[in-house]
């Protein structure tokens, strides 16, 4: 891809905090790397990034991201290869969601070149951080947030665009147990679910809290008007195999359009899989999983990669998953992976 060079406002650390990192015990998202991207949104057009050393940020109290929740951000993911060389898995998708995600809350669009000049880098600085091996990746975390002071409700005329990066292995240890929501929605029609606005998140951390009081570590979001839809799970996508299909809902204005599942459809297709893209009823999952022909279901997303559901509780009911040979969710994992780890030809151009 060729982006036009701009100039960069560069601080290097003067010193490293990586010999603070427990690389074998790393807990997601607790250690960030030595280097940040600020970007400052003012006057009506965003100045030079700025590239620093991780650190606090100094904001007013009256900060509009603080009330109002205008805050959007993305998750992207960098690989180290056997040689040591790093590669990035779609990042123009995530950049244009965050775009999508912008316009929807009402916040400037972030020009390209900036984004991939300052991100290429941040990732050079900071590339130490980056382990080569299976299940090790950084994790990339741009984000969006109002900066203007005041309280009136209206969009804020600040913003400051930034990336922050954190070393991460699996997002999910053990295939998790998850509950049909019934009762709270994530998102609705005309809403905000298919962008990556933060107060979408904040907004699932009650249910969820219920969920786990109640031994599931994740929810399965329905859509908000029938509760009878499967849509989502937890924060990511979601795909069930019935049989030998694989089955996700389609994107809407209420889901998603997760990076990781149109790489599994596409994955899956390509290796003659059936795919079926469409709506699934909560009756028509427990009926599969009553006679047996629900074989998988699985989350997918960039932090967990893909999640396997080992049982699903609906109306009190727990329906435990059979074990399967040959798991798709294995496969597809295994064939992203190979990709995103430069161990498989890049069939689709998606390494970067
Ligand atoms: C991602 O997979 O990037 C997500 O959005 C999950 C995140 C909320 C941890």
């Amino acid at each position: 891809m060729q982006t036009k060079k701009i100039p960069l406002d560069i601080t290097k650390a003067t010193t490293s905090r990586l010999a603070e990192v427990d690389f074998d015990n790393l807990v997601f998202g607790k250690y960030y790397t030595d280097h940040m991207m600020v970007c400052d949104y003012e006057n009506g057009k965003w100045n030079t990034p700025k590239i620093m050393p991780y650190g606090p940020l100094s904001v007013e109290p009256s900060c509009k991201a603080f009330h109002y929740g205008q805050a959007i951000f993305e998750g992207m993911k960098a690989f180290k290869d056997e040689n040591g060389k790093v590669w990035l898995f779609r990042p123009e998708e995530n950049f244009n969601r965050a775009n999508i995600s912008c316009k929807r809350m009402a916040m400037p669009e972030f020009p390209k070149e900036y984004f991939f000049e300052a991100l290429e880098t941040l990732l050079k600085l900071d590339e130490a951080w980056i382990k080569a091996g299976d299940g090790n990746s950084l994790y990339i975390r741009p984000f969006v947030i109002a900066t203007e002071n005041g309280v009136s409700a209206s969009p804020s005329s600040a913003y400051k665009f930034m990336i922050i990066c954190c070393p991460a292995k699996a997002y999910y240890s053990s295939p998790v147990k998850v509950t049909i929501a019934q009762k709270y929605s994530r998102s609705a029609d005309g809403g905000v679910g298919y962008a990556k606005a933060a107060g979408n998140y904040g907004a699932s951390f009650y249910p969820t809290n219920l969920a786990k009081e109640k031994g599931y570590q994740q929810v399965i979001w329905t859509d908000a008007s029938t509760h009878q839809y499967l849509e989502e799970a937890g924060t990511m996508n979601v795909f069930f195999r019935i049989n030998n299909t694989l089955i996700t809902a389609p994107t809407s204005d209420r889901i998603l359009d997760g990076i990781t599942r149109k790489s599994l459809i596409k994955l899956a297709q390509d290796q003659g899989l059936q795919v079926e893209i469409r709506r699934i009823t909560v009756s028509e999952l427990v009926d599969a999983a009553k006679n047996g022909s629900l074989k998988e279901m699985f989350g997918a997303g960039t932090a967990a990669t893909i999640a396997p559901i080992e049982g699903f509780e609906y109306n009190g009911d727990y329906y435990e998953l059979p074990e399967v040979k040959d798991a798709y969710s294995q496969y597809l994992k295994k064939s992203l992976q190979d990709i995103q780890y430069n161990r498989a030809e890049d069939k689709f151009g998606w390494r970067y």
